[in-house]
């Protein structure tokens, strides 16, 4: 069966663009079944709709706990047999609930060379820090926040001029070529992990 994928966002999901225009070229080894979102007010499910792609809006206030949450978007994952998860702009941290149904099958993007910079505005923090080289990172999904073992990252270098609205357009252009790269590394799943890393199977 063709790998079947769900894509989670909760704002302007331009990364699901990047993936969803991959599958309308014939470049993604999978295909797109459903979107995510646990904000109603996504701007991204427009773009999902004009991708004629079917939505799906979990609230997260709605449900008394993240677990029971999770549990409502398990059931609507398993009605579409999904099989692979891809959290593109997704600000919600995801718990062992969903993380052990989809072992080594959820990636994450995020907007720095992880491990530097975990969680909120990253890109401000890699400016403010001062570091000459930034970018993005896609992750495989694991317990602890921005941390499970890398497939792709993508380097920037920042410059002296620039503000965060700059430098975080320059990684998200990078962001753009890194998840549609590392969700078909991911959908092809010739890898291994070993301790933290990711053993490519071309490489063995
Ligand atoms: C992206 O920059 C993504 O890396 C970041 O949110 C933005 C979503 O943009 N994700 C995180 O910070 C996750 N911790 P998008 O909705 O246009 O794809």
């Amino acid at each position: 069966m063709d790998p079947r994928v769900a894509i989670f966002i909760s704002g302007r999901g331009s990364n699901m663009n990047a993936l969803l225009e991959a599958e309308k070229q014939s470049r993604l080894k999978g295909r797109i079944e459903v979107i995510i979102s646990n904000n109603p007010d996504a701007q991204g499910l427009d773009v999902a709709h004009y991708y004629h792609k079917k939505t799906y809006v979990f609230r997260h206030e709605n449900y008394k706990s993240r677990e029971e949450h999770e549990k409502a978007i398990i059931r609507i994952l398993k009605k579409h047999e999904i099989t692979h998860i891809v959290l593109a702009g997704y600000m919600r941290i995801i718990s062992e609930v969903l993380i052990n149904k989809y072992p080594n099958k959820i990636i994450n993007i995020h907007p720095s060379l992880l491990p530097a910079f975990p969680g909120l505005h990253a890109q401000k923090k890699a400016l403010d820090y001062g570091v000459r080289v930034a970018g993005c990172t896609v992750h495989l999904v694991t317990k602890d926040v921005d941390a499970g073992p890398i497939l792709v990252q993508k380097t920037v270098p920042v410059y002296s001029n620039d503000t965060e609205e700059t430098l975080s357009a320059r990684i998200l252009e990078q962001e753009h070529i890194a998840i549609v790269e590392a969700t078909n590394l991911l959908l092809e799943g010739k890898f291994r992990i070993k301790g933290r890393r990711v053993i490519f199977e071309e490489d063995e």
